[in-house]
């Protein structure tokens, strides 16, 4: 269950960046892809903390190229706030913004560890997994907004 002290809100990419990159990329400091175009960032903080984050924006999915989308990015939860409600607070933010801004279908390409966390959303797998070389193994998940 989420803790009803938590605040969300929109945030920039750049209030995020730092938590992405403990999270997603090991703490590299490297550029984070999508993060020049716009797109809608979620926070969820406990206190001044940050502990969670992601991102929408349209873009088609590549099956669907005609088809209104919305593609997500970014998901990161602080370890030390795993399993307690923040991702899933994430995404219904993510996905409240889609649905007001016409919605369509949702998107992402998944890293297969978070598969799981995606289903309990409604997403589903589509294809075949991959393997990315610096990051591991993903595979597409979408739903219906
Ligand atoms: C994936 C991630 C964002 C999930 O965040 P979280 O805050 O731990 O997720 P929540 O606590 O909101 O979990 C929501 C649901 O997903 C389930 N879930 C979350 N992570 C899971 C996992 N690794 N395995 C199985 N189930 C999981 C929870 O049990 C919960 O299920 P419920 O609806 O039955 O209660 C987080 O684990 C993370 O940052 N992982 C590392 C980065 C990453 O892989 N990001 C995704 C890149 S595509």
């Amino acid at each position: 269950m989420p803790d009803p002290s938590w605040q969300v809100r929109e945030v920039t990419a750049a209030e995020t960046a730092e938590l992405r990159r403990q999270v997603l990329r090991g703490g590299r400091p490297v550029e984070l892809p999508g993060d020049a175009d716009p797109a809608f960032h979620v926070g969820v903080f406990d206190g001044d903390k940050l502990v969670g984050t992601g991102n929408v924006r349209v873009d088609p999915a590549p099956w669907a190229p005609g088809a209104p989308a919305w593609r997500l990015r970014g998901m990161a939860t602080a370890p030390s706030h795993r399993g307690q409600g923040v991702g899933a607070v994430v995404l219904d933010a993510l996905m409240a913004q889609a649905r007001a801004h016409g919605g369509g279908l949702l998107w992402c390409n998944a890293r297969t560890p978070a598969r799981t966390f995606y289903e309990r959303a409604g997403l589903v797998t589509r294809g075949e997994p991959w393997v990315d070389p610096e990051i591991g193994p993903h595979v597409v998940m979408w739903r219906d907004l």
